[in-house]
């Protein structure tokens, strides 16, 4: 990584050879060029999520897909699962598409558990449930798999956003059972931002085919007419397209499961270390996030530290929101290795001598 170097949560630093990528002649996206990039990113996605589901490319971030998800298989209501700013802006936006919403909610920094998801179904007529997989804003990783095992007990269907984990944590999504898989490519698939994608279950596109007034933009069966066709409605972000298929390839010369125990060995010595400084870890500890620390910053001013740090080169993650102050968040999305982390971290520990004369 040259400097400055990034521990952000996203978008994240971008190696070289992906950025090249982006600067790539253009060419009409209904030519057979754009035909056989789209039909080799899908599948290098689904193999990414081990799916065999269909793989839609949204020219929108991943806030667009939440917008698809509320209009076409959110039949009347949805069961949102909220315990941070990211997973309360996907309520939001299903209650701004005219959905009715039911919250199951959770203090910040804790997770939301099976048995809690499975006593809120026991008593709701919501025919979807909403989850975030990684709260960006807590640094808390919901327990998913056992989320989604309670999910199969009940007709209901699943909607999971994977945006800050996808590529940097354990996701499987036709062996966990998800309906709707949905990310943007800028945290730790490491790519820039502008693109997101999305795995679509059958059961999904049959509720997308009996919604109404769905718009155009995100209708999902006008999506899978066109990626039929390895194709879009409109005209696709073909540089972000060509940068994921790079940052893919290299997810997989490494392996991708090498890549998820990667982000957890980077995550868990930033922890320690974090925590040695005298910072401790904000979310539950059970529950903590592989691809982001949320760090308690007590008696330390976090906005002089992360000034002082970024006047050195190296650019951690602020607090978000009501936690800006209260806590800082380091980034370890994509590719940010153990020599990357060790020697920010060392260079922490010397600011903090300063802050603290
Ligand atoms: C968990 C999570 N979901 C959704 C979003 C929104 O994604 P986008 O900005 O790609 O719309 C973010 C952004 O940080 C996020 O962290």
């Amino acid at each position: 990584m040259e400097f400055p170097k990034l521990f952000t949560v996203g978008p994240v630093y971008v190696r070289d050879e992906v950025r090249q990528e982006m600067s790539r002649q253009m060419f009409s996206h209904r030519s057979k060029e754009y035909a056989d990039l789209h039909a080799s990113v899908v599948e290098k996605i689904k193999n990414l999520l081990y799916t065999k589901n269909e793989v839609f490319l949204y020219t929108s971030s991943a806030t667009g897909i939440w917008e698809s998800c509320a209009r076409n298989v959110v039949q009347k209501k949805a069961l949102c699962c909220v315990n941070g700013a990211f997973s309360k802006r996907f309520a939001q936006v299903i209650e701004a598409n005219g959905k009715e919403v039911e919250k199951l909610e959770k203090p910040l920094g804790s997770a939301i558990t099976p048995e809690e998801l499975d006593s809120a179904l026991s008593s709701s007529d919501a025919d979807s449930v909403a989850i975030v997989y990684n709260e960006t804003s807590t640094g808390v990783m919901n327990p998913l798999r056992d989320l989604l095992r309670v999910c199969k007990d009940y007709d209901v269907l699943t909607m999971v956003d994977v945006v800050s984990a996808v590529g940097g944590a354990p996701l499987y999504v036709d062996k966990w059972g998800i309906d709707i898989c949905l990310f943007s490519v800028q945290k730790c698939l490491a790519v820039p931002p502008g693109l997101a994608a999305a795995s679509i279950s059958q059961r999904a596109l049959e509720r997308s085919e009996e919604a109404k007034n769905k718009g155009y933009y995100f209708d999902m069966k006008i999506l899978e007419k066109y990626n039929k066709r390895n194709n879009t409605p409109a005209t696709p972000p073909i540089p972000q397209i060509f940068a994921l298929s790079k940052a893919l390839d290299l997810i997989f010369e490494e392996g991708i499961e090498r890549v998820w125990s990667r982000h957890k060995e980077v995550s868990d010595y930033v922890k320690s270390r974090c925590e040695g400084m005298g910072f401790p870890l904000f979310p539950e500890r059970e529950y903590a996030s592989q691809t982001l620390s949320c760090m308690k910053t007590m008696d330390i001013n976090s906005v002089e530290l992360l000034n002082k740090m970024a006047q050195r080169g190296y650019i951690i993650g602020s607090g978000y929101g009501s936690l800006k102050e209260e806590t800082f968040r380091v980034g370890n999305m994509g590719n940010v290795y153990m020599n990357d982390v060790k020697e920010m971290l060392d260079v922490m520990q010397e600011v903090l001598k300063e802050l603290k004369k």
